[in-house]
């Protein structure tokens, strides 16, 4: 399936579990991707691993928190591929812990990354799309966005900007012909929740196992199993998909 054949496609976080995975799939399918993430390193080797199944990919290396930097990336990413049909808004971050054990430092940071990042690209890339006659914004939200997971409250309210965003955006913006919808998953294999496990003091590998069992399907979710969603709200076959936020969950609920 070459679904994304002369398209162009920018995926923030592009180096993260659930970004690469984007790439990986989007780019198989045709795509041209540009990536964006905060270290050279990491665009280098997921660039070098690309380019040996022959993607055509680019980087633009930055950090979301440079306000200039979220607003220049449409542009420069037009300008490099003289083209933007697709953007994944998939970089994120996590801080946990209950509102008394929030800082103001956790507070600015979330909503600078989860929230404010994923705006400026917004109102950056639309009039481009809408200049081409459309396009397709996807952005990786979280089910913890749209119901209240325990103890993360800053997370869980800044995902929730994200998913009212995403619907607003798909609304006021479909007569344009660009789709904007969400992927919302539960949990994923990825090294933010990793992460987490790990300042807990508990053993990734088996703190995963017990949270496979939590899921009725029986495991928490791959990165790619996420990637295929968000091709899938990226491509034609969600032609008619405008400010859905997909709960992609194993059906476990948020408890
Ligand atoms: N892993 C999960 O269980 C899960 C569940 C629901 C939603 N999500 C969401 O999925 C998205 C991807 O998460 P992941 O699990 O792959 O996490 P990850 O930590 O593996 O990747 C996050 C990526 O975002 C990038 N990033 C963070 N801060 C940045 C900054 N200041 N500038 C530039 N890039 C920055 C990181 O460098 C990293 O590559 C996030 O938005 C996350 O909230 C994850």
């Amino acid at each position: 399936m070459e679904r994304f054949k002369g398209q162009v496609a920018l995926i923030t976080g592009a180096c993260g579990g659930i970004g690469q995975a984007i790439a990986r799939k989007l780019g198989s399918e045709g795509a041209y991707l540009i990536l964006a993430d905060q270290s050279a390193d990491s665009l280098a080797s997921l660039v070098s691993e690309l380019q040996q199944s022959e993607v055509q990919v680019e980087t633009i290396v930055g950090n979301l928190l440079n306000n200039d930097y979220c607003d220049q990336l449409p542009n420069k990413a037009f300008a490099m591929a003289g083209r933007l049909d697709i953007i994944a808004n998939n970089a994120g971050l996590m801080r946990r812990g209950a509102i008394t054990d929030s800082s103001d430092d956790d507070y600015a940071l979330s909503f600078a990354i989860n929230v404010e990042a994923p705006f400026r690209i917004c109102r950056a890339a639309i009039p481009i799309m809408a200049q081409a006659g459309g396009g397709c914004i996807v952005n990786t939200a979280s089910c913890w966005g749209l119901y209240p997971g325990p103890d993360h409250v800053i997370y869980c309210m800044t995902k929730s900007a994200l998913a009212t965003m995403t619907k607003c955006l798909g609304r006021d913006h479909a007569h344009q012909n660009i789709r904007v919808n969400a992927v919302c998953p539960n949990e994923v294999d990825t090294p933010m929740l990793r992460t987490g496990f790990k300042i807990r003091g508990l053993d990734p590998d088996k703190a995963i196992d017990t949270l496979n069992r939590s899921v009725p399907i029986g495991r928490i979710a791959q990165p790619q199993e996420i990637a295929d969603v968000v091709a899938f709200l990226a491509s034609d076959e969600s032609s008619y998909m405008c400010g859905a936020c997909v709960e992609v969950n194993g059906a476990k609920p948020v408890y």
